[in-house]
């Protein structure tokens, strides 16, 4: 991986250019918000996702929003909270623009406009010095785990992941996948697993196709795969993102990340959880009673998505109308469950005690 990736950036018009994540891996297509209604769009319909990215673009929501509200803080702030509040669960949205909205305050009329773009781009570009970080220590981590399970260094890493913790969720190396693209940087064989992550099908979508970009071995499995690959001494190590971890390291990611980690935990597999510290939510200090999960669209269930043989994109549907569906976004992992928690800092263990230790100036 060599950050020639962006899942979002200015245009000469100062407006924010991001890839409409929908379509992917069939189509390629930019999409360019210009004002609060179309941040609000993009990250409820899911044409932005992943965590970080939420966060990068509502922050540069509340930037677009300044012009819209005539650099009036007032304004500003009504259209910062209807941004807020577009998701639910990943916390990294409500941190940035509260972080976006903190500095307005403190900005004069003639002063905001640039002073609003230049903490978007820093929030930005502090996020991927945060992936830098994950990738190393997760990495050395990885290689130390692998070493001491006996395997040489020409033998092949296998690691699995859940949903889409790549460079589309976090700018510019992701947080689950840094790790993966360090290793192989290093000259390391790593072979990644990728839940297909139903219903939306993130890794099967997005995860596979930004590894095959960068040349990452992988292979595609049915969510329902994951327990017997363990079981079967095929899987290494498990990682995966986070939108949201409690102060006691209860993670909140995609539904079915909880499965997965009572998989790895039954067979005394490793399982990381890899995050910038923006996605601390140090206010909750139970994950799985109070974090909010998102619950979505029953169709999300019912219908399904995908290219027909002449290429073109269709919906199909696989639920008959009449049955009820639903559709939790997002379950909880508890914090007994994780092996340790990757941030740009370390790896931290998941538990109040360590956090409250590593985070102490956050909290
Ligand atoms: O609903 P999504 O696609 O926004 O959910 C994304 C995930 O759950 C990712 O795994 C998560 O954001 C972690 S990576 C930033």
């Amino acid at each position: 991986m060599n950050g020639q990736y962006k899942a979002l950036w200015l245009n000469k018009d100062e407006n924010l250019v991001v890839l409409d994540q929908r379509l992917l891996p069939f189509e390629k297509k930019e999409v360019i918000i210009t004002n609060t209604q179309e941040c609000i769009d993009a990250i409820k319909d899911m044409t932005v996702r992943g965590a970080g990215v939420i966060g990068n673009t509502a922050a540069f929501g509340v930037y677009l929003a300044s012009k819209e509200a005539g650099f009036d803080i007032e304004k500003l702030k009504i259209l910062s909270n209807k941004i807020r509040e577009s998701r639910p669960t990943a916390v990294n949205l409500m941190w940035a623009v509260d972080r976006m909205v903190a500095v307005a305050t403190t900005c004069s009329k003639e002063t905001m406009c640039a002073v609003l773009k230049q903490e978007a781009i820093n929030i930005t570009d502090e996020e991927v010095i945060a992936t830098q970080k994950i990738a190393t220590y997760g990495a050395d981590e990885f290689e130390k785990i692998v070493e001491k399970k006996g395997k040489s260094k020409e033998d092949t890493i296998n690691i699995l992941t859940h949903c889409n913790a790549g460079w589309l969720a976090i700018v510019d190396l992701g947080s689950a996948l840094a790790p993966i693209y360090e290793l192989q940087k290093r000259g390391r064989k790593v072979h990644v697993w990728v839940d297909e992550t139903r219903p939306r099908n993130q890794g099967a979508n997005l995860t596979a196709w930004e590894l095959s970009q960068d040349n990452v071995p992988h292979t595609v499995i049915a969510d329902n795969t994951g327990g017997y690959l363990m079981q079967q001494g095929m899987v290494d190590i498990c990682i995966t993102g986070a939108d949201r971890v409690s102060r006691n390291g209860d993670v909140a990611n995609k539904i079915g990340t909880y499965l997965k980690a009572l998989s790895a935990k039954d067979n005394d597999i490793p399982f990381f959880v890899a995050l910038p510290t923006s996605t601390f939510d140090f206010e909750i200090y139970d994950g799985v009673k109070d974090i909010p999960i998102e619950t979505r669209s029953e169709d999300e269930v019912k219908f399904i998505r995908g290219i027909d043989k002449k290429g073109e994109i269709q919906e199909l549907q696989i639920v008959q109308s009449v049955s009820n569906a639903i559709n939790y976004g997002f379950d909880i992992t508890p914090a007994r469950l994780v092996s340790g928690l990757i941030t740009q800092r370390g790896i931290t263990k998941a538990d109040l005690k360590s956090i409250e230790k590593e985070f102490s100036d956050l909290l």
